[in-house]
């Protein structure tokens, strides 16, 4: 078994790097407070906030988990005051590009779920010129979540299956779970293990309604730009003390 060894002057989280879970979700929540906490403003803890996940996406696939899944921006957060929003969009452009820059090393496969046609036609470029780039890369597969809600991915889930019953192509009294599957942002990508969400809130917010539902949830008080990596060991960590029964014995 092998054990993560203590750093000293902190109580160290013992995590069994054999036993990871296959995927991990996180709302990267609490930029704003970790700004005002600094005097800065919100948009300074955004930017800190990017910042982290690219340290907590690199360590993941380091580390061998093979799916992270973020909740970069919700179909709700469009109702946050525009400078913000559009700081926001302008991080991510930032970010995209330099993601782009650096990817050969990085090697980091990123893919967005979402409704990416509501994002200007830039931001919407960049994502697509990153998913066919890393579209090759081995290892962690990134899902950034991006005007994303769980219940608008169930509408439209629900739209196609419906348009299929129309065309006779399905019939509606045996549609199965794996037919609604095949129209999630998700289709192909194994329910998440773990949901990590930073910053004392206690909620789903909308994010992987249906894959959620039998995930593991870890919830911290921690802001999410100070979520370090012995932050993501006390998450795995505990992870690994739950058992997971899927509704049986
Ligand atoms: C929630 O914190 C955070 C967001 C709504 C935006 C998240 C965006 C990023 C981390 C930047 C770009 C992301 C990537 C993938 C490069 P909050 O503003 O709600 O914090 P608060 O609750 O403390 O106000």
């Amino acid at each position: 078994m092998a054990l993560f060894k203590r750093e000293p002057a902190q109580r160290q989280a013992q995590v069994d790097f054999s036993r990871l879970p296959r995927h991990i979700a996180i709302i990267m929540d609490g930029n704003g407070r970790w700004a005002k906490r600094r005097g800065l403003p919100r948009t300074a803890g955004h930017a800190a906030g990017a910042e982290n996940f690219r340290t907590i996406a690199t360590y993941c696939k380091e580390i061998g988990i093979e799916y992270l899944t973020v909740y970069a921006f919700s179909t709700e957060n469009w109702k946050r005051p525009a400078e913000e929003v559009s700081a926001i969009m302008g991080l991510l452009k930032k970010y995209l590009l330099e993601a782009i820059g650096r990817m050969e090393r990085d090697r980091v496969k990123m893919r967005f779920f979402g409704d990416l046609t509501a994002l200007d036609q830039e931001l919407q470029d960049l994502c697509r010129r990153t998913e066919e780039i890393s579209r090759r890369y081995e290892g962690c597969q990134v899902d950034i979540c991006l005007n994303y809600g769980g219940r608008d991915e169930l509408l439209q889930a629900a739209r196609a299956l419906a348009r299929d019953c129309v065309a006779g192509e399905l019939d509606p009294g045996a549609l199965t779970e794996a037919d609604l599957e095949r129209h999630l942002f998700s289709a192909g990508v194994p329910d998440p293990d773990l949901v990590i969400r930073p910053s004392g809130e206690i909620r789903l917010s909308n994010f992987l309604l249906w894959q959620a539902a039998y995930a593991e949830f870890y919830f911290t008080d921690v802001l999410w730009p100070d979520f370090s990596k012995e932050e993501l060991h006390r998450a795995l960590a505990a992870y690994q003390s739950r058992s997971r029964r899927f509704g049986g014995v």
